[in-house]
């Protein structure tokens, strides 16, 4: 196989790290030395070889160890996995965009022959050789979406087109920054956005949700969004939050490389054809600060971004505990010099 997969932890002991090939490819999200939101979408085109844009979902040397995770939390909380019983369609239009573009995007590590409805499904990597009728869920351990997405990295949402909004009717939810698929299901755009400060005001979310619920199947988007998390701590769920919250007590100037994380989310948008659903990827990477300062641009343009970071951002974000200590940390990586913008 092309790609090495990490022996590597997301709790307890946290041996979770990244490669230098995987630092290189971070999805670093900061384009200007300040941050606001704003309706930061582009159409999901394929780039440079080797970037996490390259392929439609990113399989990267996380990929074994971050479905052992997801499996250990749907096994303590099977909630994180729902499908109101109209998405069942949606489930199978998933699972059929994600068996295509990884059978042909990893050829190695992916197979997928299909006679009439009659499919077979190789994942290498998983050790998985199953043959289903397509649009019989009997033939499949789990629902569509589920099994697809037992076997792929990242969270999902499955959302319902009608009325002018979208629902959140659907969605596999294992690694995500402290929200809740059981609060939000059955939710629409504007209120599962509700705990969000300042966007509203700025009418981010009506102008986001136009532009989507006019999206095209076949021309996928895509946009970043960040926040920080205390340890590699894939499940930042408020399902959990005992288990987490005090870790950003834990943070010391002396510690904050080892501990204090970026964490991107590639966000993705998909019409689905059969159901017309829309499908929301949420892949998560994450980047400790020891690790970040390598690349010595990405360390100067943070200092700067956290530095001014509004004070809305950064109570909801959950930084308030560490953002003083890390911006003091990351200043010894900043001469003070102009950034050039992009990148
Ligand atoms: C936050 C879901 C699309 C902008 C969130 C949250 C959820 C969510 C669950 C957390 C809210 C909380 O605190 O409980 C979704 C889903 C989308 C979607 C399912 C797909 C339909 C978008 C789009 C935009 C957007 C298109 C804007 C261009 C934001 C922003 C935040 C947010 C700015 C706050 C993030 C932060 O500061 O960390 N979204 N979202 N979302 N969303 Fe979305």
């Amino acid at each position: 196989m092309t790609i090495v997969f990490n022996e590597e932890t997301f709790r307890d002991d946290f041996t979770f790290r990244n490669s230098p090939v995987a630092i290189k490819r971070f999805p670093f999200p900061f384009h200007e030395d300040r941050y606001m939101y704003s309706v930061n979408i582009e159409p999901h085109v394929k780039t440079a070889p080797g970037s996490v844009y390259e392929h439609a979902f990113d399989v990267d040397e996380h990929y074994v160890a971050e479905m052992r995770d997801r499996e250990l939390v749907l096994a303590e909380d099977p909630l994180r996995c729902q499908s109101l019983p109209h998405m069942e369609l949606a489930g199978w239009d998933l699972l059929e965009l994600i068996m295509t573009s990884k059978a042909e995007d990893y050829p190695d590590l992916f197979e997928l022959y299909r006679d009439g409805d009659s499919w077979r499904w190789i994942n290498r990597p998983l050790g998985i050789d199953d043959s289903f009728t397509f649009g019989d869920a009997s033939t499949l351990p789990y629902g569509p979406m589920e099994y697809i997405t037992r076997q792929t990295q990242g969270d999902f949402a499955l959302l319902d087109q009608r009325d002018g909004n979208l629902w959140m009717d659907a969605g596999i939810v294992t690694t995500q920054a402290d929200w809740s698929l059981d609060f939000d299901i059955g939710m629409n755009f504007f209120e599962w956005h509700g705990p969000v400060p300042l966007a509203h005001d700025m009418r981010v979310f009506e102008r986001a949700l136009k532009f989507l619920l006019n999206l095209q199947h076949g021309k996928p988007a895509r946009r970043l969004n960040w926040t920080m998390t205390i340890n590699p701590r894939l499940d930042t769920s408020p399902e959990n939050y005992h288990k987490w919250g005090t870790d950003r007590a834990t943070v010391t100037p002396e510690n904050v490389g080892n501990l204090v994380h970026l964490r991107v989310e590639l966000q993705t948008f998909w019409r689905l054809p059969r159901s017309n659903a829309i499908v929301f990827p949420i892949r998560c990477y994450l980047i400790k600060m020891d690790e970040l300062v390598t690349v010595p641009k990405w360390a100067k343009r943070l200092h700067r971004v956290l530095k001014t970071l509004p004070p809305e951002l950064i109570d909801y974000k959950g930084l308030s505990r560490y953002h003083g200590m890390t911006v003091e940390w990351l200043s010894r990586y900043d001469d003070g010099s102009p950034t050039s913008p992009g990148f």
